[in-house]
Order: structure tokens, then sequence, then C-alpha cells
């Protein structure tokens, strides 16, 4: 019974991944956020995005500020790198999506400092998710698999909190 439950939710999801909804909008109706790393029409207009918005701090070469580590400037953190020495793989789509354009201090708590602008109302929800798409892009092919399969995990996680509450 609790694997044919299970079989049916993996089922939905496999659908809700494909639907046309999803296709043609950026987020769909659920908040569903998918990034778009083999899309090249994103890949190329995140590549614009990411140096026009992100690099002055991620850098060029996603290589993030130097001692991003450790060292702290006004009580705030440097920029992380994006390939895959920093952790922006570590977060499922749908979190690095609401990073980028509701900010850290809607994430955490509204008194944590940062210096990354909060882009909604910069860029579109396009743009936000062709500069992270871009970004999964660069990534080697293990790290994306990686990524991927903690985007299903997240997904599941979902699809089984939102059945718990009945929503
Ligand atoms: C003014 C500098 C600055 C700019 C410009 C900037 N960021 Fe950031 N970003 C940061 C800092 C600093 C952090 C780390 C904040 C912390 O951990 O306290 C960060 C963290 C992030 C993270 C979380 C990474 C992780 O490993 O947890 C993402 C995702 C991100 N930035 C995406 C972007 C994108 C996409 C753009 C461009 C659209 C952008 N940033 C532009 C400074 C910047």
């Amino acid at each position: 019974m609790r694997n044919f439950a299970s079989a049916g939710l993996y089922l939905m999801l496999a659908l809700a991944g494909s639907s046309p909804a999803l296709a043609n909008a950026s987020v769909a109706a659920n908040g569903t956020v998918e990034l778009r790393p083999g899309d090249a029409d994103y890949v190329k207009l995140g590549q614009q995005i990411y140096l026009e918005q992100c690099a002055s701090c991620h850098g060029v070469n996603l290589e993030g500020q130097a001692g991003w580590r450790d060292k702290m400037v006004d009580g705030m953190r440097l920029a992380p790198p994006h390939d895959k020495s920093g952790h922006t793989w570590h977060h499922p789509d749908e979190l690095l999506y609401q990073l980028t354009k509701y900010g850290f201090a809607a994430m955490i708590g509204s008194d944590y400092k940062v210096s990354m602008p909060v882009y909604d109302g910069i860029l579109t929800d396009r743009e936000i998710i062709a500069a992270l798409s871009y970004i999964k892009s660069t990534w080697p092919d293990d790290v994306r698999q990686i990524h991927d399969r903690i985007n299903a995990d997240y997904r599941l996680n979902k699809a089984m909190e939102n059945r718990k509450s009945g929503s």
C-alpha cells in the first residue's frame, strides 16, 4: 500500500515535470521553479544577465570574492563562488530562485545583513531563472547530476508535505 502510494506520487511528479504550463511559464502556478541548463536560449540570456548583474561580486568566471570562506566586510559575508567549489549547487532550484528574487533577509530573518541586492522588480522571473540556468550550465556533469537529485528530493518532500496538509 505504501509502495503503491509513493509510486503514484512519483508518477504525479513526473507528469508535473513535463506539464506544458511549466514549459511555457518561468514559474508554474503552484510555485514550482525549474532551471533550464540545457536550453540554449535561457543559457545565452542568462550569461548576459550574469555578466551585467552578478559577475561584479560573484566573478566573471564564477569564482567568487577572495576570502569568501572566512572574511567579513562591514559585518557582511563576501560573495561565494557559483562554480563547484562553492555551495550554490547544494540548494534546490526553488531556493536559489527565492534567494535571488526576495533576498536573504526575507528568507533567513529581517536583520540579516547582506550586500547582495534583492532582484524583485529589477529582473523578471525569466531573467532570474536564466541567470541561474547559466550558472548550472557551467557545472561539470557529476555536480549537475547531484543537483538534479537534490531537486528531485526537494520536490518529493514538498509534494508529501502538501499531501499531509491536504492542499
Ligand atoms: C553586491 C554583490 C552581489 C551581487 C551583485 C550579487 N550577489 Fe549573490 N551573493 C552575494 C553575497 C555577499 C552572498 C553571500 C551572502 C551570505 O551568505 O551572507 C551571495 C549569495 C548568493 C547566492 C547563495 C549562494 C549559496 O551558496 O548559498 C546565490 C544563489 C546568489 N548570490 C545569486 C546571485 C545572482 C543570480 C546574482 C545576479 C542576478 C547575484 N547573486 C548578484 C553578493 C552579491
